[in-house]
């Protein structure tokens, strides 16, 4: 039998991706929205920084879509300044070159002139760069535009690959405004592109901490065995944020931090850190195992007691005096749009019943990190007395996301000295100083994995619609109580949050 060696590797499959390369076949990419925020910061970098590492093809075209009336020569200059000013590798001239020779734009708004127009660019670059008919549509647009886009790329047969080539589509959240308008775009976008062609983007999977998870839980010993209700007494998911929402308004006013992170970031994380082992690690039983633990989990109910939000006020980053959210340019005034939001989770299985899973997020808090933390009970008999052991509180694994990532164990020690003293200490592991390797940007990963057909760390349609399922209980009750409370700028959350968790006995842990 002769083995044969793939082209591409599953960075979840194969570890050593030094040994086997990973690089995408001929294709092309097109951006709509590529004038945006997101466009300029992160996908234009990631698509530098891939080409930089050698990991596109020779003749990648990149092709940006928008309303501007630019020249082939604008658009090599405006993404020339986003990566420049965002790509986590050294600028190298001659890899720009070749990018900049792939690099076209075409004008258009969303109708029937525009996408013909896009068709014939394509065609030729089919024949000019060998692109092959592989092409990846992201779209970086706002929800409302997804319909038309992808009904113009069926209407001008973009959307139907050909037998030997592929048509990917690559969406970006948010993905509905709740379970009903999310169930309404995927039947719009499943309309258009089988589900297997279509990559919808949570970039917090596309990061290296949040994969390490699955590592920790699944090729360890050490941890399964109390990863569950018996030592485990709940799990808080944080990601704090400290700047605010200047600029964005467009976007965020009407949405908020549920919908624009726990919907989301927060809801896969807690599928994986609470998910059964899958039968492989093939992307159907990775999802298969997310989809079981959604379909088990809901809110903790009363929601008057077991969820809390806010909305910032003037305060103070560090030094820097900073506005509230009303007074931000954009924001109405009256918005009840809320900047923080926690609630609590269950999920009803044999592992995992009683013990209650924290959410929270939100904008111009203390510090910018993002962690996991499953804090277990205390151990049911102490042979050391009360004063003993005044400084020694609960064991707990902390999962640190971003940034300093890596994972800390927090446990009991004795103090030196003659005195019998007990109390926290950690064990740290930190990524940065046990590899010299440095992570690829979250982008640079799953833009590369649409590229070689590979959709492990892509929610699937079902979980998305789990994901609304789980949360509209609680923004249906927020709706219905008018204007958030508000908190400092700087602070950690509103004091709703502390009670929240006051209440049950618990403290939210300060990162
Ligand atoms: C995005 C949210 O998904 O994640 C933003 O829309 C947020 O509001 C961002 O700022 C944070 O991403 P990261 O990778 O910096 O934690």
């Amino acid at each position: 039998m002769t083995a044969t060696t793939p082209d591409w590797v599953n960075p979840l499959r194969a570890a050593d991706d030094k040994r086997l390369p990973q690089i995408a076949g001929p294709s092309g990419m097109v951006i709509f929205g590529v004038t945006g925020d997101l466009a300029r910061r992160k996908l234009l970098p990631a698509i530098y920084d891939l080409a930089n590492r050698g990991l596109l093809p020779a003749g990648f075209t990149l092709v940006g879509f928008g309303r501007r009336t630019w020249s082939k020569q604008d658009f090599e200059d405006y993404v020339r300044e986003a990566v420049e000013a965002g790509a986590r590798t050294k600028f190298r001239e001659h890899v720009w070159e070749r990018l900049a020779e792939g690099a076209h734009f075409v004008e258009g708004n969303f109708d029937e002139a525009g996408f013909d127009r896009l068709a014939a660019t394509l065609a030729e670059m089919d024949t000019t760069r060998g692109t092959a008919g592989n092409w990846a549509f992201y779209l970086s647009v706002p929800p409302d535009y997804f319909s038309d886009v992808c009904h113009q790329l069926q209407r001008s047969g973009l959307a139907e690959a050909g037998e030997d080539s592929w048509r990917r589509v690559i969406i970006e959240k948010p993905f509905g405004h709740d379970q009903e308008t999310a169930r309404e775009l995927n039947q719009v976008v499943n309309a258009v592109f089988p589900e297997k062609a279509v990559f919808r983007i949570d970039h917090y999977l596309g990061k290296e901490t949040v994969q390490n998870i699955l590592a920790l839980r699944f090729a360890n010993q050490l941890f399964d065995p109390l990863w569950n209700s018996h030592y485990v007494d709940h799990v808080q998911i944080t990601m704090a944020e400290d700047i605010g929402l200047g600029g964005r308004a467009g976007y965020y006013d009407g949405i908020g931090a549920a919908r624009d992170v726990i919907q989301n970031h927060l809801i896969q994380l807690l599928a994986l850190i609470a998910m059964e082992e899958p039968v492989a690690f093939e992307p159907t039983e990775l999802q298969a195992e997310k989809v079981k633990v959604l379909r088990a989990t809901s809110p903790v109910y009363p929601l008057n007691k077991t969820t809390a939000r806010g909305q910032y006020t003037a305060g103070w980053q560090g030094s820097q005096p900073v506005i509230g959210l009303r007074e931000e340019e954009g924001f109405d005034p009256e918005s009840t749009t809320e900047t923080y939001a926690a609630c609590t989770l269950q999920i009803h299985s044999r592992r995992w019943a009683g013990v209650p899973f924290y959410l929270r997020t939100g904008k111009r808090l203390g510090r910018r990190v993002t962690e996991i933390a499953v804090v277990f009970k205390e151990a049911p008999h102490q042979p050391f007395t009360q004063s003993q052991r005044t400084s020694l509180g609960q064991n707990a694994v902390v999962i640190r996301v971003q940034p300093d990532e890596g994972v800390l164990m927090r446990f009991g020690s004795k103090v030196p000295g003659s005195a019998m003293e007990v109390r926290d200490v950690n064990m740290d592991f930190s990524y940065a100083e046990a590899f010299t390797e440095e992570s690829p940007e979250a982008y640079e990963r799953l833009i590369l994995d649409v590229l070689l057909d590979e959709p492990s760390l892509f929610p699937t349609n079902e979980e998305v619609e789990l994901s609304w399922e789980i949360l509209d209980p609680i923004l249906d009750y927020w709706a219905a109580q008018g204007r958030p409370d508000g908190y400092r700028a700087g602070t950690w959350g509103p004091a709703s949050a502390d009670r929240m968790l006051e209440r049950t006995g618990r403290t939210w842990r300060r990162p």
